[in-house]
């Protein structure tokens, strides 16, 4: 494994984007989704830079698999908050194709919202398939697989307390 962001790394890309986040609320309560599971851990990160009134919710999404693989989105939105009239911002991992994020707008916006903004702790260069731009961005990374801090492969490795690319033997090994 090669390692991307340490810990340092992550806690002041987290700190920058409680900032930006800050700023464009302007003491705006917002409802703060966090799209499980990979979002888990910045999650409770990001909640815990704002001391102002704050709802957090979650939601289920899954279109992932393993490493190249893609299926349907699946959103589970059964433990979701009230958010008719709310500003909610979404909370996720990564923004890869950007299909998740893209569905999962289109979803809460569909309930009511008042806004729907999304922020992500990572977003991979030259992956992106919709037209939906990330609002508040942690680091920007190659196109490379990636785990930790929150980020899985075959459901491991969501712990590391660091972001690391994995090698492509890692890889091979568990899809052979
Ligand atoms: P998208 O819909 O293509 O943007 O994919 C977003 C989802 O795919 C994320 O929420 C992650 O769960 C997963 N994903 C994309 N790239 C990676 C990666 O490098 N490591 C782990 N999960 C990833
Ligand atoms: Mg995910």
């Amino acid at each position: 494994m090669k390692v991307l962001l340490t810990t340092e790394n992550l806690r002041e890309g987290v700190q920058r984007m409680a900032r930006e986040i800050r700023r464009a609320y302007d003491a705006r309560p917002i409802t703060m989704l966090g799209i499980m599971t990979g979002s888990v851990v910045l999650l409770a990160d990001l909640i815990r830079e704002f001391d102002m009134p704050l709802r957090v919710g979650v939601l289920q999404a899954s279109s992932y698999r393993g490493t190249t693989t893609r299926g349907e989105l699946i959103i589970n939105a059964a433990s979701l908050p009230d958010v008719s009239g709310r500003d909610v911002l979404l909370v996720d991992d990564i923004f890869d194709t950007g299909r998740t994020l893209e569905g999962i707008r289109e979803h809460v916006s569909g309930l009511g919202a008042r806004s729907v903004r999304t922020a992500v702790l990572l977003r991979k260069r030259g992956r992106q398939e919709v037209s939906l731009e990330p609002d508040f961005v942690g680091f920007e990374i190659p196109d490379e697989f990636v785990v930790g801090y929150g980020l899985d492969y075959c459901d491991e490795y969501r712990n590391l307390a660091y972001v690391a690319a994995l090698e492509p033997a890692e890889i091979a090994r568990r899809t052979s």
